[in-house]
């Protein structure tokens, strides 16, 4: 009897013994992960996450920007949403979010560090980077665009010169529909270029547009639900196929041309007469300790594509959203164009100067990055020390996203949030500065190509303005909608660029 019953016991063990096990052992798993992620006390309330998989479910990656008002109603200014395992805490409001980025004892500026982007970017470079080595690269990086002409007439006269290849370019069209994303971005992009690379890029330079198309599938590839996986499961999601991959490959790509560039330099490089940034690169490596320094080839490599992709993407799509709302504003664009006339003429090529004395044109430029909102969650920041901010408690390492949108498009701020007009940022006439308005974002980590992104912006746009009314293909209707990526940029489109007089 008591035999049978053993061997009884025993059949039924083996039947059951695997799946208790595993059972048990994912009862475990999910029991450590509950006290590993227990938020801590006066931690940012936030709707209720599952364990390894954060509150993923509940974004909408199509629209991540646009998800999730209903939250921010129930929980307030500051709340907090995982994704993965990825501790994050968004953050509504102009006062808390210059608490935040701005506050003077600085205690979020480090970047957070995703898997997917170190593996690509190892956490060099000025983007991606903290601490020290991002004070270093940061500071040389400022220090360098300056002598190559930042806020000088030499790189203003660059960026002149380019308008000008620009307007010849879009000449070439002869009005008729055409889709302007590769050209401006050209122009565009060899501006940083020859900053950076010491030469700019023809138009149709084949290998070139092939690596702005790399640029432009990597930054949409990075928003895909694969990316964001492999951030909460990278040692899996590296064994599997996906966007990922791809994404990793072109960053390859992207770097290794930028190695390549570096090499050449250096056959030819004379450390008293630097060209460009790489060169500067290049000695400022040869004066700083190896040991103690940051100025090495994988900072060089990173600290150089940062600029180029950095300075590349954002300011093109700023432009390509100020054609589409002048196209779709004939009224807005004519007085555009009739103070471009008054002050300039035809032929006199803008320069940043003449800013002072074109309020409207300047009103119509920041109304355009208002509406376009190209970076609606800023880039990401990290809690460099343990802080607390309005009550609430933030550990070092908590992810911070500030939301531009609602700054944008608070009606509180902005008579019209939804709809183009450029009186947001004009007084009897004159241009006037808006508290709620922070493309570039603020604070110490403030992007450090603002000054060169508005000397373009004013440059090319004016430039554009002068010489040709922007109108929608015969019987095509624009419209405002957006891809989105890492920026939100307008969908492919096309439009008419009709020669003036
Ligand atoms: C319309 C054009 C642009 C917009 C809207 C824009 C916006 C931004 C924003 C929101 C950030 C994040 C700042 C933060 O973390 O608080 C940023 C960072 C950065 N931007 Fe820009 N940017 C533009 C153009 C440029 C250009 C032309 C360059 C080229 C030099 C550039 C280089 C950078 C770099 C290197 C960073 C990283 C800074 C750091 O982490 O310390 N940006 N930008
Ligand atoms: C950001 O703000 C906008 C406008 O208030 C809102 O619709 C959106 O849900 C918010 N998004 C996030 C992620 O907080
Ligand atoms: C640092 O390393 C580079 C090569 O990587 C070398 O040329 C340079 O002399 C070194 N500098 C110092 C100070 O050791």
């Amino acid at each position: 009897m008591l035999a049978a019953l053993g061997s009884l016991a025993a059949a039924l063990w083996a039947r059951i013994h695997f799946q208790t096990l595993l059972l048990g052992a994912f009862a475990f798993l999910f029991f450590v992960e509950f006290l590993k992620r227990r938020r801590p006390k006066n931690y940012p309330p936030g709707p209720p996450r599952l364990p390894f998989f954060g509150n993923i479910f509940q974004m909408d990656f199509e629209q991540p920007h646009l998800a999730i008002q209903p939250l921010v109603n129930k929980y307030g200014n500051m709340i907090s949403m995982d994704i993965g395992r990825v501790r994050n805490v968004i953050v509504t409001g102009l006062p808390l979010i210059k608490e935040i980025l701005a506050n003077p004892d600085h205690r979020v500026v480090n970047r957070p560090i995703m898997p997917l982007q170190e593996r690509i970017f190892k956490k060099h470079g000025l983007i991606m980077s903290s601490g020290q080595e991002w004070k270093e690269q940061r500071r040389f990086a400022l220090m360098t665009l300056r002598n190559f002409g930042l806020g000088k007439k030499s790189l203003e006269e660059r960026i002149q010169e380019e308008a000008h290849h620009l307007v010849k370019a879009i000449q070439e069209e002869k009005g008729q529909p055409f889709d302007p994303q590769f050209k401006i971005n050209n122009a565009v992009s060899n501006i940083i270029c020859s900053i950076t690379f010491g030469e700019r890029f023809e138009y149709e330079d084949a290998r070139f547009q092939e690596l702005l198309k790399l640029l432009d599938e990597a930054i949409c590839l990075e928003a895909r639900l694969c990316c964001h996986l492999y951030n909460s499961f990278p040692s899996i999601m590296y064994f599997l196929p996906g966007s990922h991959q791809k994404l990793i490959q072109h960053w390859g790509k992207l770097k290794l041309f930028v190695s390549h560039v570096i090499e050449n330099h250096k056959k030819d490089w004379n450390p008293d007469e630097p060209r460009d940034f790489i060169d500067a690169y290049l000695t400022e490596m040869t004066k700083t300790d190896n040991a103690t320094s940051s100025f090495d080839e994988e900072n060089l490599v990173c600290s150089t594509l940062d600029l180029f992709l950095a300075g590349t993407e954002t300011t093109s799509t700023t432009l390509r959203w100020a054609l589409l709302h002048m196209a779709m504003n004939p009224e807005i664009q004519e007085k555009v164009q009739a103070e471009i006339d008054s002050v300039l003429g035809q032929s006199q090529q803008p320069s940043i100067a003449d800013r002072d004395h074109m309020p409207y044109t300047n009103a119509v430029i920041h109304e355009v990055q208002r509406m376009g909102n190209i970076l609606p969650m800023n880039l990401p920041r990290e809690v460099t020390t343990d802080t607390t901010v309005a009550g609430y408690y933030l550990p070092k390492g908590t992810v911070i996203l500030t939301n531009l949108t609602a700054l944008h498009r608070d009606p509180k701020e902005w008579a019209t949030p939804d709809t183009f007009n450029p009186e947001h940022f004009l007084e009897n006439g004159q241009f006037k500065k808006r508290e709620s308005f922070l493309p570039f974002s603020v604070g110490k980590r403030v992007c450090l190509g603002e000054q060169l992104a508005k000397t373009e912006l004013f440059i090319f746009f004016t430039s554009f303005l002068q010489k040709f009314t922007f109108r929608a293909p015969p019987n095509e209707k624009l419209s405002l909608k957006s891809r989105v990526s890492v920026t939100l940029s307008p969908v492919n489109h096309h439009i008419c660029a009709v020669p003036r007089a």
